[in-house]
């Protein structure tokens, strides 16, 4: 029997630097698309795939996303005081049950496979997800738990996956495709932002995964990759054929890319849009803007 997957790995510890001046004092999975903190679709779209723990590895001045899943009771009875059951409500959403939610800081900036090996003890011998918060996905299945659901048939290692124009690959983990099933893809490699022209395929690893704890192992050894920095991308391709199965796994959803102004902005909008009491009045104002920037060319 596979072990279900209850624990999930949130690497925050960037310093957000395509974000500046915001940033300096913000962590940027604070930055909020229409009401809500980048970190809280990451947390929800957890929830939906049934984890328990939530793992942050964080660093130096990332003390507001403590505060904001911690209670916050004068704030919580003055709503209940004037009647606002509906913020109340909201607010629930924030809160995590005790010890549910674990903090730990990742001391030097070595990469993203450095930052999940930081999580190791809590991790232990179960497999485990990892939501890179950058990377929101709108979908009518969390894109997690489509992941979850396809673990149940494959077990093994599964990466999210998305093909990417060919320009753009060198901005990607990407995968030499095996055997191309349709949504599962079996994978035979793995490269981490290969040069342009030598990346094996146009399928780019998006920032979700469910890894075995033999990727933990691999990581162990501290290699170098890309950029200088210990990648989870080569961690993973180490496992492909000794420890495990890799899969790529082609997610149903709209993937927006918050690391970059444009995406975040491109998110902004496609949420507001789904919002029943937004959709008009930005569906008019996008109309006449554009009608503007038309006329103005
Ligand atoms: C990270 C991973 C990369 C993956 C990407 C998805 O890169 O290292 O393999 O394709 O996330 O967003 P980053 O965007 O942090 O440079």
């Amino acid at each position: 029997m596979k072990k279900k997957v209850t624990k999930a790995i949130f690497p925050v510890a960037g310093l957000g630097t395509r974000f500046l001046p915001a940033t300096k004092s913000i962590p940027k999975e604070i930055m909020t698309l229409v009401d809500r903190p980048l970190i809280q679709y990451a947390i929800d779209e957890a929830r939906a795939a049934g984890i328990k723990e939530f793992i942050f590895v964080t660093s130096r001045g990332k003390g507001a996303l403590e505060d904001y899943f911690d209670h916050a009771p004068i704030l919580e009875s003055s709503l209940r005081k004037a009647g606002k059951t509906d913020l109340l409500e909201i607010l629930k959403m924030t809160n995590m049950e005790s010890g549910a939610i674990a903090y730990i800081r990742q001391h030097r900036a070595l990469g993203l496979g450095h930052a999940v090996w930081c999580a190791r003890r809590l991790i232990g011998d179960e497999p485990f997800a990892v939501i890179l918060p950058d990377d929101v996905i709108a979908a009518e299945t969390p894109c997690l738990q489509q992941m979850v659901e396809a673990y149940a048939e494959t077990g093994g290692n599964i990466v999210a996956a998305m093909e990417v124009p060919a320009e753009k690959t060198s901005s990607y983990g990407i995968l030499d495709i095996k055997e191309d099933m349709g949504s599962i893809i079996s994978v035979k490699g793995m490269v981490e932002k290969p040069a342009m022209g030598d990346a094996p395929s146009n399928l780019a690893v998006i920032g979700r995964y469910i890894l075995t704890p033999d990727v933990l192992e691999s990581l162990n050894r501290m290699k170098t990759g890309a950029a200088g920095e210990i990648q989870l991308t080569d961690a993973i391709a180490e496992v492909i054929g000794t420890a495990g199965n890799v899969y790529g796994y082609r997610f149903r959803g709209q993937r927006f890319d918050c690391g970059s102004k444009a995406g975040f902005l491109q998110a902004t909008v496609a949420f507001a849009l789904a919002r029943p009491e937004l959709r008009d009045e930005l569906m008019d104002f996008l109309g006449d803007i554009t009608a503007q920037q038309k006329a103005a060319q």
